[in-house]
């Protein structure tokens, strides 16, 4: 058992501060927000993560788990403190790491005993030598302390299986006695262990997130020529993942990805190699071609309808991604936009993200059911693939609306079955079954 302090408390604080107690550890959550902190200490999370509320719950019950805004309070005890603030994307993508200043700074300034600081937020390769270098010149006077980089693999929606199921940790630091520490804090989970040194471990982070992102665009490239040639790409996906070097997992093509990750850790990771004098000229296609998915889905729309102005238009789904709240670059939104300024009356149904739409886009009208979204609609655009929407009365669906076109954006129906309903039905890229017709530039 070790006692732990979590500065930050967004997604990846409280899952990790949340997993670490029940564990079986005592962790003290920091954060600067007081209204937060306030917050989770009347038990309310303010992030929607399947499972995470009640694991709170029951930690704070077995007083292995609190909150506060106090840092001193936090690492009173603390033998390891973790840094999981935000860094969102700054100014050309760069990672903006004000929050990890903050965060280090108030470390250094707090801390009155040895400490290992663990960098879980991910951060530009070379991040954890800039920690120590502040921490260093912040200290009040010097007290021994070492920097590790342990780097999330999270899923928002499967975070808490995630966490206790990683595929591997990895830890980088230049002590190894004080990675091993941390190496000791993950033995339960029982995965592979990767020790290495601190920038090969953010590269790692960086590395992984970006070929996941380069194969969500690979597929939706091959979906763009297979829509050209007449191909099924479900079935291209299908034939390659079984070749054991592919693999089946992330080669769903759709309206690409979205997020608070891969966006962010793409332009961020071209940004380094920028800086650095190097032509990521990969990660460039691989933002260009996710760019140019989302409003391949409006050139079909216009192609249907011929214009989109006064035109009704319902979302079905508009969180990044199922089983989460999480609007952050998610199609969905930014498609209601695009939609939006060619005059088109834009509503949407999200099962849990419709609070949060409200507030980026005033102007989308926010229905109450897949079904109120269909309502005189002149087409439907399928966003998000959540459960909810694969076994619609889509009878019901077709009768009720004003022109019975669906985009499928993340090939979720049965083309064949949508055309026998009387839908004209587009899919992205499914080959003959489109009438004919392309998803993509008409
Ligand atoms: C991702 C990484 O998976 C995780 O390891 C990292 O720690 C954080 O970023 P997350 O962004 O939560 O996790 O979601 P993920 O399930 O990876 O999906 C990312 C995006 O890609 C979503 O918008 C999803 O719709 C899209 N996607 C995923 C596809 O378009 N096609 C796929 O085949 C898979």
């Amino acid at each position: 058992m070790k006692t732990i302090a979590v500065a930050g408390t967004g997604y990846v604080g409280l899952v990790t501060g949340a997993c670490f107690a029940d564990l079986g550890n005592t962790v003290t959550c920091i954060d600067i927000n007081k209204e937060k902190i306030d917050s989770l200490n009347r038990g309310n999370v303010p992030i929607y993560e399947p499972g995470l509320s009640e694991l709170i719950s029951q930690n704070v019950s077995a007083g292995r788990l609190r909150f506060t805004t106090g840092y001193y309070e936090a690492l009173a005890d603390a033998e390891i403190v973790f840094i999981c603030v935000g860094t969102p994307s700054g100014v050309d993508g760069e990672a903006d790491l004000r929050y990890v200043r903050m965060a280090a700074e108030t470390i250094a300034e707090t801390m009155d005993h040895p400490l290992i600081i663990v960098n879980k937020s991910t951060v530009p390769v070379g991040t954890g030598d800039w920690v120590a270098d502040i921490i260093t010149r912040r200290q009040p006077s010097p007290i021994e302390f070492s920097v590790v980089s342990c780097p999330e693999f999270l899923r928002e929606g499967s975070a808490l299986r995630d966490f206790n199921n990683p595929d591997r940790v990895v830890l980088g630091s230049q002590n190894p006695a004080a990675a091993e520490k941390v190496k000791e804090l993950h033995l339960p989970l029982g995965a592979p262990v990767i020790l290495t040194d601190l920038r090969t471990a953010e590269m790692i982070k960086y590395a992984s997130n970006a070929f996941l992102a380069t194969r969500i665009s690979f597929i939706n490239e091959i979906a763009t020529i297979c829509d050209k040639l007449g191909a099924d790409v479900e079935v291209v996906a299908k034939g390659m993942g079984y070749d054991k070097r592919i693999g089946p997992h992330f080669l769903n093509a759709g309206l690409g990805y979205g997020g608070s990750c891969f966006p962010k850790d793409v332009k961020a990771l071209e940004h380094m190699a920028l800086v650095h004098g190097s032509h990521p000229a990969l990660l460039r296609a691989v933002i260009e071609i996710n760019r140019d998915t989302r409003r391949r889905a409006v050139i079909t729309l216009r192609g249907l309808l011929g214009s989109l102005s006064e035109r009704r238009i319902g979302l079905l789904g508009l969180a990044f991604k199922p089983n989460t709240d999480d609007l952050r670059e998610a199609p969905a939104m930014e498609i209601a936009h695009l939609l939006q300024n060619e005059g088109a009356m834009v509503s949407g149904y999200d099962p849990v993200a419709m609070v949060g739409a409200s507030r980026m886009n005033p102007q989308l009208r926010l229905a109450e059911s897949a079904y109120d979204v269909a309502e005189g609609a002149d087409a439907l655009l399928l966003c998000t693939e959540w459960n909810e929407f694969k076994q619609l009365d889509m009878g019901r669906i077709k009768t009720s609306m004003a022109k019975p076109i669906l985009v499928d954006g993340r090939n979720i129906y049965e083309p064949t079955r949508m055309q026998e309903l009387g839908f004209v039905y587009r899919g992205i890229a499914r080959g003959m079954y489109n009438n004919g017709h392309s998803m993509g530039l008409m």
